[in-house]
């Protein structure tokens, strides 16, 4: 199966959203989002997606969205209702792309937990503060093991927030198989 990469912003606690939204708007951090999602396949929960501006897809990618609900539809939209589904799907675009196509996971949390283990890179943008209000967090990869950061780029700042981002890799797959896509991502850092 081909390997997925994780894109989320996190508080220090590894919180992610509260009230159906995000916790924090970083301009460039979505901007980077944008970048480095864009023309590949973004997969999310229906919350998630809910969350989306005006609730519509992301242009210039291929949106896929998750549910339990048979009668959801949404323009622009790939509805899947299960992960055998999902993971069948995903595989199937990225072997008719020849590979050009990379998955990206991301959100929500319920999403995170249950495909975590499909991922082996994760793109990180770590927010130096904690929201005490938080109602969704994904794991914490630095106390995970299998994860190691490779590489973080300078702190950041907006306003009053301070963040940096982080990426990550499988340790396994460090070893096995050095990700070609993680050079653009290094050079991103640089800005
Ligand atoms: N900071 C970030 O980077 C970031 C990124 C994304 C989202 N967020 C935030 O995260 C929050 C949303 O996350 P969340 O964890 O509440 O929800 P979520 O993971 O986005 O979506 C959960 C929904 O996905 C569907 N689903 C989950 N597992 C499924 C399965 N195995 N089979 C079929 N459908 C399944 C269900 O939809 P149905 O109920 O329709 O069946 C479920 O209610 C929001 O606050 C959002 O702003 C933050």
């Amino acid at each position: 199966m081909t390997p997925w990469t994780m894109i989320f912003a996190v508080d220090s606690n590894w919180n992610i959203g509260y009230d159906g939204d995000m916790l924090f708007k970083i301009h460039a951090d979505l901007r980077r989002f944008r970048r480095m999602t864009k023309s590949n396949i973004i997969i999310m929960g229906r919350k998630t997606f809910e969350s989306l501006p005006d609730q519509k897809p992301l242009p210039n990618r291929i949106n896929i969205v998750v549910t339990r609900d048979r009668d959801f539809l949404r323009q622009g939209v790939t509805v899947v209702h299960g992960l055998e589904a999902l993971k069948t799907l995903v595989e199937g675009l990225v072997m008719e792309s020849g590979g050009a196509l990379r998955p990206f996971l991301i959100g929500g949390g319920q999403l995170a937990r249950q495909c975590l283990s499909w991922c082996d890179h994760a793109l990180i943008t770590k927010v130096f503060r904690s929201f005490d209000q938080s109602d969704t967090l994904i794991p914490n990869l630095d106390e995970d093991p299998d994860w190691v950061p490779v590489w973080n780029s300078r702190r950041y700042s907006q306003d009053d927030l301070i963040y940096q981002y982080v990426n990550y890799e499988r340790a396994q797959s460090r070893v096995v198989r050095p990700s070609p896509a993680l050079k653009g991502e290094l050079d991103d850092g640089k800005r």
